[in-house]
């Protein structure tokens, strides 16, 4: 594991950017390289209410946050419209539970911001649980959907989230009304110093 100023990490991202962002090569360099722990010092801030989202940098092709879970922290189940997604793990551990939507009596691309579908029109199953570990690298995110839970567990998490391409809203499931709201990702601390 080679690790490299954030600035030069994002350089290199903007390197495979500018190659196509293929799945695998950006894999392998997650895989292969970490950001120094004082290059992500100004980004490693936790939120005693929930799982802090730290944004990085953004262009039109990707997004990287810093995720800082304390313990127990969890996203609510939520898909990712379309995009793709990579994670690796910097502290702690995080645990995945992905979700398979088994049945849809609704339009989703009906429903606006900030709406909900009618209760019993989304089902979802369980497919699999999966833990990370500190070090450790996955494609988390892939086309065209994925549905899960991410969370921290008991030693809370910091974790580095890439994202292609940005988007502005997802859907929130309700697992026990079997329903879904079109919801808007909350970023916790947003810098500009790659802006
Ligand atoms: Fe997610």
């Amino acid at each position: 594991m080679k690790q490299m100023h954030l600035h030069d990490f994002i350089n290199r991202l903007r390197e495979l950017e500018a190659e196509g962002f293929a799945d695998e090569l950006v894999l392998r360099f997650l895989s292969q390289h970490e950001p120094t722990r004082e290059s992500l010092a100004p980004y490693r801030h936790f939120d005693s209410e929930q799982y802090a989202r730290n944004l990085i940098y953004r262009d039109d092709v990707f997004e990287l946050l810093l995720l800082c879970w304390r313990p127990h922290q969890a996203t609510p189940v939520h898909d990712h419209d379309g995009q793709r997604g990579w994670v690796r793990v910097i502290e702690g551990s995080l645990s995945l539970i992905n979700f398979d939507r088994v049945r849809t009596e609704t339009d989703l691309r009906q429903i606006a911001e900030g709406e909900s579908s009618p209760p019993g029109s989304v089902v979802l199953i369980e497919r699999n649980r999966l833990v990370i570990s500190a070090g450790q690298a996955i494609m988390e995110v892939t086309a065209p959907e994925t549905i899960h839970r991410v969370g921290a567990a008991t030693t809370g998490a910091v974790s580095l989230h890439l994202y292609s391409r940005p988007i502005e809203t997802c859907f929130i499931f309700d697992l026990v009304s079997h329903s879904c709201r079109r919801g808007r990702p909350r970023v916790y601390s947003r810098f500009d110093a790659f802006a």
